[in-house]
């Protein structure tokens, strides 16, 4: 029989436990993920997109934020006509939860528009509650993926250098290729301090893949001392534009396709770095709120 003693060991420790709990669920930082390229045109939304259902699929909670100013397409490639955007939120006309949108592939959307731009403009007060409600999406997202417009405008390295890490997207095509090492080169002289990775998109073959994205990194590593990793490469597939024309998820209709695996795959290497799974590293991503406050300074900066 139990004594009261030992009564008192259980209930000590299932209360120990649920205040270790609690710490980890307050220090666990959202992996911030921007995807970027020199060109336009290269696949950064049909990856952006893919990859975010890839890493659901594969149990990760996964958000996804449409902020190419430009050309806001996420929703146009799903077929969903959001109610509300960002501009909404950051205007006060409506709470965060209110404009993210839950898809059935289990990933979850905020949409994009002009919105994002504005927040360099508000008062402090109207900031505090913005970052709040952002903060309150750390830790219950794994993964933010933010699809960013094409080049280094001021606006787009605003982005980049926020994120906890980068992802550039090229095609084998040689001004793709120019543009992203330009892409690259703005980072590094901003002293971008987060992780860099690389995609080669519309490859023809494996053999093309691997070769240009080694090619591309020495090349990196040469002239700008970076250390540049290497995701991997997606095959030309005409299916991903039927997907679109079908307005639904290419990784769900075909995934069987090579280039639904390479995605698969691209994901799978994302995941096997990943660290926020690890008590012990739950600090080494900023996070979403600490994100955005960078993101507000930086266009502060460049307003002045
Ligand atoms: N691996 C691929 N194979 C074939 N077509 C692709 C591939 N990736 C993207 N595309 C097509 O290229 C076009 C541009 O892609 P998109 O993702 O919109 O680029 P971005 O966001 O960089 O402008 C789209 O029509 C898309 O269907
Ligand atoms: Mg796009």
């Amino acid at each position: 029989m139990k004594d009261q003693a030992d009564r008192l060991r259980e209930l000590a420790l299932t209360v120990k436990q649920q205040i270790e709990n609690e710490i980890y669920m307050n220090l666990k930082h959202t992996r911030v993920i921007a995807v970027s390229s020199g060109k336009g045109g290269t696949g950064k939304s049909t990856l952006a997109l893919n990859l975010s259902i890839a890493l659901s699929s594969q149990g990760k909670k996964v958000i996804l934020m449409d902020a190419d100013m430009g050309l806001a397409n996420i929703d146009i490639m799903l077929g969903i006509v959001p109610a509300y955007n960002i501009y909404h939120f950051v205007q006060g006309q409506k709470s965060l939860r209110e404009i993210i949108l839950s898809h059935p592939t289990g990933i979850d959307i905020i949409p994009g528009g002009s919105g994002i731009t504005e927040l360099a403009n508000l008062h402090r007060e109207q900031l505090k509650r913005i970052l709040v409600e952002l903060g309150a999406l750390d830790g219950e997202y794994d993964f933010m993926i933010i699809d960013t417009g094409a080049g280094i405008s001021d606006s787009v390295l605003s982005f980049l250098l926020a994120a906890d890490d980068v992802l550039v997207v090229t095609t084998p095509e040689p001004t793709s290729i120019t543009d992203a090492y330009g892409v690259v080169k703005g980072l590094s002289q901003h002293h971008f301090a987060g992780n860099l990775y690389l995609i080669v998109n519309r490859v023809e073959n494996n053999h093309e893949g691997v070769l240009l994205a080694e090619k591309f990194r020495l090349v990196c590593n040469k002239f700008l001392n970076l250390d540049i990793k290497v995701l991997g490469y997606v095959v030309n597939e005409p299916l991903i534009k039927e997907a679109i024309k079908r307005q639904t998820s290419f990784l769900n209709i075909f995934p069987q396709s090579v280039a639904a695996r390479n995605i698969y795959d691209i994901s799978s290497k994302l995941l096997s770095n990943d660290v926020g799974g690890d008590k012990r590293e739950i600090q080494k991503y900023g996070g979403i709120k600490n994100f955005f406050k960078k993101l507000i300074n930086f266009s502060k900066l460049q307003g002045e």
